[in-house]
């Protein structure tokens, strides 16, 4: 069973996963960030929006096993959302499955804003995957593809 729990900044192994994560060395092409290059300044990174309103950020679980994390950014006038499983669980429809999760628990908690995500060029099982829930590519401009949602 597949579930997504909000990230608590108090446990280390969240923390610690969601690091592990977002720096590995096939998950970083994907994004048009840097990792964070340390695990402070991972952890800097978090204490700065946890206690706002503007991010919120979930781990993936399946069967309990963490396999990925997932955030919604509050922006003013839609939420702005991205993903990132471990490679281990690449291609199994976990993505899909928290996608579909993401945007009904943005209908039923957040307001109904339209969702956006930024995908590279390229990423073609995210563009395959966003395409097939509904989204739709608004612009690109050289490697980054602008995809939105109308709810
Ligand atoms: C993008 C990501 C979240 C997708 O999650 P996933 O669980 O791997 O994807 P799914 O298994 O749900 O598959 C999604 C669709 O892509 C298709 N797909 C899989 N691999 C593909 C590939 N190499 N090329 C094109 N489509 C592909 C799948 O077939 C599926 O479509 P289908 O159900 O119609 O067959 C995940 O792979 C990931 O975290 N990647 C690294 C970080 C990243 O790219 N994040 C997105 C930036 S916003």
């Amino acid at each position: 069973m597949m579930q997504l729990i909000p990230l608590d900044p108090n446990k280390e192994d969240q923390v610690a996963w969601m690091y592990e994560v977002r720096s590995h060395s096939q998950v970083v092409p994907f994004f048009f960030a840097p990792p964070p290059s340390s695990f402070q300044q991972h952890v800097q990174f978090l204490k700065k929006f946890i206690d706002s309103a503007e991010r919120e950020f979930f781990i993936i679980l399946m069967g309990g096993i963490k396999c990925g994390y997932c955030q919604i950014i509050h922006r003013g006038e839609e939420y702005e959302v991205g993903f990132a499983l471990h490679p281990d669980w690449w291609g199994m429809g976990i993505g899909e499955m928290s996608a579909k999760w993401l945007i009904n628990h943005i209908k039923d908690n957040c307001g109904r804003k339209d969702i956006v995500l930024y995908v590279k060029a390229g990423n073609n099982r995210a563009l395959s995957l966003y395409t097939k829930l509904g989204f739709s590519l608004e612009k690109q401009e050289e490697e980054r593809c602008f995809m939105r949602k109308k709810i």
